[in-house]
């Protein structure tokens, strides 16, 4: 959710910063700038839309060896020029882009700058105006930045410039990502490695209440008291092919086509010496140890966990809470005697979760993240981390992350029971090639998707079990990337209500792979058939019948969500096409929600 980036060296600062913003637009894309400093002062570029329009207006014959950027998802302020950062001090000498929240805004500006008129709606040209205020009164830069942090409650990932030096780029993160990278004669600055990753590999990880000096051969990283950090950086595991599209239209595509690869991947790096899953023996034992285990998470995320709980109570027989992270915070149930959290987050700084996770710690109980992203805020923070292996997720909307999350909480699950009934390395590899079979059928789903919801308002997902959870995430899936309204119901479900919103031609998805339902679940298509419904049933081999639309290959019944999944994503995938909608980055959204 925003990104960031600066560079500052010997080369053209521009280009640089293009391209690093390009590579951070899935994170927010309803406008970008750049500002560029030289000898004669900072310039500003900025543009509503994407980083193609902003593109459009930069000066490229300008020539500047320092700058920083930012590719935004509005929070404060409509998506516009003036919202767009970078923002600046009134009299233009200081120059920065923010990434957060800055809370308390409002009180900063009555207390300290009456008389000064914004150009801007958003809480970051507050701290720009803080800054000059105290630079005003005589601070140092250095000190008038450090002065603002003190006051700003909230969070914020800061890049900034100062007209009068053009040889140094301040920074500052709390609650944020930001990364400084390191290279031979310049440094970069990122909210994520991967935006530099064509500079440099390098990265310093900074840490909250941080704030750091960087030129183009130093970098001097301070806590807000002044002390000064001695950090070493660290390469980040990244290639540059992982996070590129190479021939596909879409990452979506391209990221739904590796699931099988991520199924087998986290197979391997879940195995001992002796081929045996397993997972780090602390870890086991905290899983162990707990009488109950709290799931907390976020949209897909949180999906994925409500069949971690499944995996958990059947194999392990512990018991498990889900949770949306949002709500947890102020809706906090009963929590048992010795809970265990488990927070599940692809990019591992969903602000939700993490307002969670830092409650949780403050009342002392212990805290497993599972997460993509390795050096995560969540990761950090949690006292356990076990990493999805599933390669970096670009897409806005997650497809081989759930799969990778489902397979690692079934990792887990199965580590932690006593004799689980269940051979699930050799399922996990069925279920591999399971998924793959799907895949290579990706003509019909575009047939489905175009027969079954070209152009309908709104459509339904049901199934029952397993197949409920994996409904909902049809349902997010379908409705995120082409805005058809769909909703994701228990089959049992329907009658009570829903029900009265079907009719001629209403599309019902219905999933039916769980074999103990899949007579119930069918009785629920004939219940909405005979109110109009065009049902479109996914079944499982073995439990087929002749009117299905789609028979997945049989998987074990635990696993079938792994499975099940790729033809609601392939659907939601061609229908968001056909309707000319933007699969990579949907309306309104952003990858990695870093506001609560
Ligand atoms: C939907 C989607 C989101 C995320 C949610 C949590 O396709 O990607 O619903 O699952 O924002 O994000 P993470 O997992 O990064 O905490």
């Amino acid at each position: 959710m925003c990104g960031i980036v600066g560079y500052i060296g010997q080369l053209d600062a521009k280009e640089i910063l293009l391209k690093g913003l390009e590579k951070l637009e899935y994170r927010g894309y309803d406008s970008a700038g750049i500002a560029v400093e030289n000898a004669a002062g900072v310039q500003v570029f900025k543009e509503k839309g994407r980083i193609a329009d902003l593109r459009d207006v930069v000066d490229m014959t300008v020539d500047a060896t320092t700058g920083i950027g930012h590719t935004r998802w509005a929070t404060h302020g409509v998506p516009n020029y003036v919202n767009a950062h970078p923002h600046q001090s009134a009299s233009k000498r200081f120059t920065l882009v923010h990434n957060g929240v800055i809370e308390n805004y409002h009180l900063l500006q009555d207390e300290y700058l009456q008389g000064v008129t914004m150009t801007s709606d958003t809480d970051s040209e507050v701290i720009a105006q803080l800054i000059e205020h105290f630079s005003n009164e005589g601070m140092t830069t250095a000190e008038a930045f450090r002065k603002t942090l003190t006051l700003v409650e909230g969070s914020y990932a800061l890049a900034l410039l100062d007209a009068e030096e053009a040889d140094v780029i301040y920074v500052a993160k709390k609650g944020s990502p930001l990364l400084v990278g390191v290279g031979e004669q310049f440094n970069v600055v990122a909210s994520d490695a991967m935006a530099m990753l064509h500079v440099t590999d390098q990265f310093i990880e900074l840490h909250d209440k941080e704030m750091v000096i960087v030129t183009a051969d130093s970098i001097q990283i301070q806590k807000l008291d002044g002390t000064v950090v001695e950090r070493a950086p660290y390469k980040a595991e990244l290639d540059l092919s992982d996070i590129d599209k190479g021939t596909y239209p879409h990452y979506m595509l391209k990221e739904m086509d590796e699931q099988p690869a991520v199924v087998r991947r986290i197979t391997q790096k879940y195995e001992n010496e002796a081929g045996q899953l397993t997972i780090d023996p602390a870890i086991q034992q905290a899983i162990q140890e707990a009488d109950r285990l709290y799931i907390i998470a976020a949209g897909t995320s949180y999906h994925a966990g409500l069949i971690g709980k499944q995996y958990f109570e059947k194999l392990a027989k512990i018991p498990v809470e889900v949770h949306i992270a949002s709500e947890f915070g102020y809706n906090m149930p009963l929590l048992s005697k010795k809970p265990l959290f488990i927070f599940i987050s692809q990019s591992g700084e969903t602000a939700d979760s993490r307002q969670v996770l830092v409650k949780v710690k403050e009342l002392g109980y212990q805290a497993l993240t599972m997460t993509n992203a390795p050096g995560s805020t969540l990761s950090r923070e949690a006292d356990y981390t076990l990493l999805l292996h599933a390669g970096p997720e670009i897409a806005v909307a997650s497809t081989k992350a759930y799969v990778a999350q489902v397979a690692v909480l079934a990792i887990t699950a199965y580590v932690v029971a006593d004799q689980p009934e269940i051979e699930l390395k050799k399922e996990l590899g069925i279920a591999a090639n399971a998924i793959q079979s799907i895949i290579d059928r990706k003509e019909e789903f575009a047939k489905l998707a175009e027969s079954f919801l070209a152009t309908t308002r709104n459509a339904f997902f049901i199934g029952r079990g397993m197949d409920y959870y994996v409904s909902m995430e049809g349902a997010l899936k379908l409705k995120e990337i082409s805005y058809i309204q769909a909703e994701g119901f228990a089959g049992g479900e329907l009658k009570h209500g829903t029900i009265a919103l079907i009719e001629d031609g209403t599309p019902v998805i219905a999933l039916a792979t769980q074999k103990e339902v899949a007579l119930n679940l069918r009785g629920n298509v004939k219940e909405v058939v005979a109110r109009g419904a065009n049902p479109c049933i996914i079944s499982m081999e073995g439990m087929e019948e002749a009117n299905d639309a789609i028979t997945i290959p049989h998987v074990h019944p635990l696993l079938s969500p792994l499975a099940a999944v790729v033809p609601v994503q392939l659907i939601s995938y061609y229908a968001a096409l056909q309707r000319g909608c933007d699969v990579d980055k949907p309306r309104n959204l952003a990858k990695s929600v870093t506001v609560e």
